[in-house]
């Protein structure tokens, strides 16, 4: 067993088992109180060792019921370019440090984080489509550009997948434009995927100092360098971003 997943836990084991001479290298043992104490004390060690093991290990077996099942995650891959997969799975783990770091649900943010552009490479017609099919808005600005539909349309494909948490949905379905009022998770998720390891864009690198830093000062950052990049291209902003940024400003 010495040297498997348990570390040094077999070694604690052993000890407390009295293997082969159990009074090897320890004060003889006086009378049977001092047996019981000397019992008592190795097997709350032996509690304290096998807690600090099996906590992460627990941790992971929870996190792995509750992460998408194979159908989600063939679904997935079915609808994302290796690029785009990859870029999912920088946001999850984004979204999940995030999450660690505001004391907020892990399992929440990564499912988010890894479905948040699930519907991201559908063609035009696909994403407009299915938007009419599932009485999703076409305002002005989605009839433009269509492609703004991907965040609901998303929201709406991971729930024909199964996933049915109205926090996780809305996370998905606020990603792009931003909302007034966003929760903590939106925000998550908003900002992982601004962040995430693959971005490249100038001042990434700041940007990711300031969020560890401070969460909510990051994410007036990120909000302003996405406005501020559609206003260089003199594009007109969708007006939940307006209420989004008005909101974020008045939060400060
Ligand atoms: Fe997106
Ligand atoms: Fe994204």
């Amino acid at each position: 067993m010495q040297g498997g997943c348990f570390g040094g836990f077999p070694l604690i084991l052993a000890g407390w088992s009295g293997s082969s001479d159990p009074s090897k290298g320890r004060r003889p043992l006086k009378n049977k109180k001092n047996a019981s104490y000397v019992k008592k004390r190795e097997a709350f060690f032996l509690l304290v060792c096998c807690g600090r093991k099996i906590m992460p290990l627990c941790r992971r077996i929870l996190l792995v019921m509750l992460m998408p099942n194979n159908y989600i995650l063939e679904q997935l891959r079915k609808n994302l370019s290796d690029e785009l997969f990859c870029h999912c799975q920088g946001v999850e783990e984004t979204a999940a440090k995030l999450a660690l770091s505001l004391g907020y649900s892990e399992s929440k943010a990564r499912l988010a984080g890894l479905l948040h552009d699930c519907a991201r490479e559908w063609p035009h017609e696909k994403l407009l489509d299915f938007a009419r099919e599932h009485g999703i808005e076409i305002d002005p600005f989605a009839l433009r550009c269509p492609i703004l539909l991907h965040a609901p349309v998303g929201a709406a494909l991971a729930r024909a997948w199964g996933i049915n948490d109205g926090e996780v949905l809305a996370a998905i379905r606020n990603h792009t434009l931003g909302f007034p009022g966003m929760t903590v998770l939106e925000q998550i998720v908003y900002l992982a995927d601004k962040i995430e390891p693959g971005r490249i864009f100038s001042g990434v690198e700041e940007l990711r100092v300031l969020v560890a830093k401070d969460f909510k000062l990051g994410l007036n950052q990120a909000a302003a360098k996405s406005i501020a990049r559609v206003l260089h291209k003199n594009q007109s902003l969708h007006p939940l971003t307006v209420s989004f940024w008005n909101w974020l400003v008045e939060m400060r």
